[in-house]
This record gives C-alpha cells, structure tokens and sequence, in this order.
C-alpha cells in the first residue's frame, strides 16, 4: 500500500475576532433527515417506480434478495449515516438499476426513488419536495445520534496537532466525519474543536513546522472510529496556533 502525504496551506485562516463571528453567524445550521426531506407525494410516486425498476434486486418491501442489499434498516444506517442525502441520490442516479439500464431514468424519478426509500426508513415527510440541490442540505442520522463510523473509513479531523516521540497525534479533535472528497473543511479556521486524540499512523512528511498548529488530517481510520490512529493521507495546516 502507497501512502502518500500532501501539505496544502488553507485558504481559510481566521485573522481577526470580527472574521470569526462572521464565519460563524453565515454557517446554515446543518439539517438532518428528521427534519423532513421529502413529500409524501413524491414517496407515492416513487413506490410505483420502485415497484417497476427496483424490486426484482432489492425486494418488494427494500428487504433485499439473497444476492442484493437490503435498502432498509441496519444496512441503510450503516452505509449511509453521516452522509447526506445528495451522496445516496447521486448514487442512485448513476448506478441504478444496476445493469445496462444504470442512470437511465429520468432525473425527476430518481428524487421519487429516494423519497420512498427515506420514507421506508421511518423519516418523516416535510412541505418542502426533495431536490437534487437541497439534498446537500439533509445529513442522514440515526435518531439517537451519529453512528460511529466504521475502521477504514476515509475520513478527517481537525485539532492540535503535537509530537508524542517519535511519532506525532492530534488533540482536542473533533470526532471524524466522512471525507469523500477534497481536504480541509470551509471552516478549518474557526470549527469549535472536541476532546478527542488520534494517533497519526504513516507520516512519510516531516511535519514539524506545523506542530503546535490547527491541522486538518485526512486518512483512513483505524479501528472503529479511529480508535487505533489515523492513516494519514493528507494534513492542512490552518497556519494559526492551537488551540
Ligand atoms: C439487477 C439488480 C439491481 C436492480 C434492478 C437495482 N439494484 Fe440497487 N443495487 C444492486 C447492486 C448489485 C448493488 C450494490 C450493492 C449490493 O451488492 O447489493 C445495489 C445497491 C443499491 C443501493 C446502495 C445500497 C447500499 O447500502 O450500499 C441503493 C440505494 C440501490 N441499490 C437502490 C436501487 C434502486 C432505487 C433501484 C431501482 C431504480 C435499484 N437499486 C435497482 C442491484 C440492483
């Protein structure tokens, strides 16, 4: 396995108590799937196309077939919690139904499909119809809270990073989120740190003009949640010191 190690400098760096403010009164509070994501006429009309398109894998009622995924329950949860409703819709859009005849729906019956599959999931409707924009804006959370995510998850934190011998951990992180895509986050600059701490596994960089500094680190989690380390395939210094 290659592990590779790039050092971006963020464009975000907060200079000034009046910045932070700002950055923080602009940030959307984050919504989440109980908030309402769909209509129920949209479910409705998703259930017809479900039944036409998506049944003969996934079973009359999501409970999956033998050979193809249940799209309820546990397996939803898991594969999906603490990603937003766009990544499951965009998936779905290009890969569904599997086969020749993947992503060849029409768009408007895609946002259906998802709306039924979020309402067979037990989330509830909203006035708002669902879109590919909006979509964005629903995090999918169980009810009782985010779900620790799973070892070798791709994922980032930002903390404190420090010397631990002769390796090197972040403290006062916040706890991993998923991270796809792209380094650091908007909000590097002025995101409200946590308690946690993370070793950092496969530093290949010498990272000591950065010790001391607010990081962003992104890599592989080891262990649920990170619980062992963090295989580093990328860290963005926020260039301010920490905390
Ligand atoms: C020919 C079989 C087939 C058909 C038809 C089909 N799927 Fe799938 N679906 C799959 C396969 C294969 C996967 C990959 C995961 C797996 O092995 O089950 C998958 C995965 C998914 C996932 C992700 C599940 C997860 O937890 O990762 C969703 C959501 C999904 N399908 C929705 C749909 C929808 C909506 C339709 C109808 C438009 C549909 N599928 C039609 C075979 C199918």
């Amino acid at each position: 396995m290659k592990h590779m190690l790039v050092i971006a400098t963020a464009l975000f760096v907060a200079v000034s108590g009046g910045a932070l403010t700002l950055a923080r009164a602009q940030a959307p509070a984050k919504k989440t799937v109980w908030d309402g994501a769909y209509t129920k006429e949209q479910a409705d009309r998703g259930a017809s196309a479900f039944a036409a398109n998506c049944t003969n894998c996934h079973g009359p009622n999501l409970e999956g077939t033998g050979r193809f995924k249940a799209l309820v329950g546990n397996t939803f949860w898991n594969d999906f919690s603490s990603r937003s409703v766009q990544y499951v819709l965009n998936y779905i859009s290009k890969n569904m139904p599997n086969g020749v005849n993947a992503g060849t729906l029409d768009p408007s019956t895609y946002i259906d499909l998802m709306a039924f599959i979020l309402s067979r999931n037990d989330l509830p409707t909203g006035t708002t119809p669902l879109t590919a924009q909006n979509a964005a804006d629903f995090e999918i959370i169980p009810k009782d809270g985010p779900r620790a995510l799973a070892d070798k998850t791709l994922a980032r934190v930002v903390g404190c990073l420090a010397k631990a011998g002769s390796g090197w951990v972040v403290n006062n992180a916040t706890a991993p989120e998923r991270a796809d895509a792209g380094a650091a986050p908007a909000d590097l600059g002025t995101r409200a740190l946590g308690d946690r701490s993370f070793q950092l596994l496969f530093v290949l960089t010498r990272l000591d003009r950065m010790a001391g500094h607010r990081v962003a680190v992104r890599g592989l989690l080891v262990g649920e949640d990170g619980s062992g380390g963090i295989n580093v395939t990328e860290v963005t210094d926020a260039g301010a010191t920490c905390p």
